[in-house]
């Protein structure tokens, strides 16, 4: 599995410090909060222009933001490597996951613990991934919620009816334990956020992530 730390949980004080702490992950997980969307506000698409003069992984963009069609361009021109927006979050996501497409950067779309996964059927053939949220989004720290195991079977069983190439990916409560269970569901990525940023041989827990 491919595992993309959140460094929603690490100490902003020595970011530079944190990020290199991660350095044999090839993706990072960008947790983007709007204070709307979420109570909980982070970062903008400045903090990838600054990370990205000290790493050069696959920057996972998670949008947690109300009308992601009014920002994703500021993604988009600060090279993000893929964009994950919220299915709730907007009133058109087929169109928005076109203009994602059309300037050839990858687009996910991503559903809270509430939303059911059938939702997405009329998408599924246009998604680069889909990113199942497997704790209420806003706050690293949580537990995972085990309904979303369900979701990720049912989306693992579509691509292979129809052929989608989609990668699956999950977020919220990952540790060794549940990274094992989402595995045997049909997962590709797992974000992990305090697991890792709780411990301090972290390049060793992201290679044991990688291997369950
Ligand atoms: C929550 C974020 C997650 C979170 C994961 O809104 O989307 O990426 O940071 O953190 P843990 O792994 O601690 O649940
Ligand atoms: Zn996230």
């Amino acid at each position: 599995m491919i595992c993309a730390p959140s460094f929603l949980s690490s100490d902003f004080s020595k970011l530079k410090d944190e990020i290199r702490s991660i350095s044999h992950a090839k993706w990072l997980h960008f947790d983007v909060m709007d204070g709307k969307f979420v109570s909980n506000k982070t970062y903008d698409h400045h903090m990838l222009s600054e990370i990205k003069t000290y790493s050069d992984q696959f920057f996972d963009c998670h949008l947690m933001i109300e009308k992601p069609e009014n920002y994703v361009q500021n993604y988009i021109d600060h090279h993000a490597d893929l964009i994950t927006f919220h299915y709730e979050a907007t009133d058109d996501p087929l169109s928005l996951i076109k203009l994602i497409k059309k300037q050839g950067v990858q687009v996910g779309i991503s559903i809270k613990p509430n939303t059911d996964v059938i939702a997405l059927d009329p998408l599924l053939k246009d998604l680069d991934l889909i990113l199942i949220m497997s704790v209420e989004p806003g706050q690293g720290g949580q537990s995972f919620i085990h309904g979303s195991l369900k979701k990720i079977k049912y989306l693992d069983e579509q691509r292979k009816l129809h052929d989608y190439p989609y990668l699956i990916e999950v977020d919220g409560g990952i540790n060794h334990h549940t990274a094992k269970l989402v595995k045997e569901a049909g997962v590709d990525v797992i974000v992990v956020g305090s697991y890792i940023f709780n411990q301090a041989n972290r390049n060793q827990i992201i290679k044991d992530l990688e291997n369950v």
